[in-house]
């Protein structure tokens, strides 16, 4: 297993829809593998492929829910299903978004309070998560990597300028930019 360098916002890969997983091949078990101990070493609750610069609907999460129930997995080729969204500005101390792509930074965003995610496991064996709370927010959020989004794309108006100031003062938002787990100190 390898850990891998993840990309930041500005990369291609990151912004463009992910292709269906249509081979479930030694590269793909490699490939989970590389995810998983990516986002452990991070350390990150979920890492989506495309952020190790891998153009597939892939992604993997490790959260303890709400309720304190340990949640680790694979989803290949998810499906997302999102309960209702709560209008108004989102709580910029309870509902404050981050991601290993954008390290370092967080920014409040609303996101559905329920979600259900199904697809497949490396096995090829259904998978369906029902997800509440923060592990909801963690499934649309590695959802949407998948469709060529980051949470910083859904920001309200509001946030548009500081998310802008943001990305030039890093010299983020071109392609080529990385950063390696365990080498480099950053977190999401
Ligand atoms: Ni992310």
């Amino acid at each position: 297993m390898t850990i891998r360098p993840i990309f930041i916002a500005g990369e291609p890969v990151l912004h463009a829809r992910a292709a269906e997983v249509t081979s479930f091949d030694e590269n793909l078990v490699r490939l989970v593998e590389d995810m998983y101990e990516t986002m452990d070493k991070a350390p990150g609750v979920g890492l989506a492929a495309p952020q190790i610069g891998v153009g597939l609907r892939v992604f993997v999460y490790n959260y303890d829910d709400d309720e304190g129930n340990p949640r680790r997995g694979e989803v290949i080729n998810p499906v997302l299903e999102l309960g209702p969204i709560e209008t108004g500005p989102a709580d910029e101390d309870t509902e404050v978004e981050g991601c290993l792509s954008a390290p370092g930074e967080r920014f409040p965003l609303k996101r559905a309070e329920r979600a259900v995610v199904t697809g497949v496991d490396l096995n090829q064996n259904p998978v369906r998560i029902d997800a509440e709370g923060w592990f909801a927010r963690i499934m649309q959020h590695e959802f949407d990597h998948l469709d060529g989004l980051l949470y910083l794309d859904r920001l309200d108006k509001e946030w548009h300028d500081e998310r802008k100031l943001m990305i030039r003062e890093r010299g983020w938002g071109k392609p080529g930019v990385s950063w390696l787990p365990g080498r480099d100190n950053l977190e999401g």
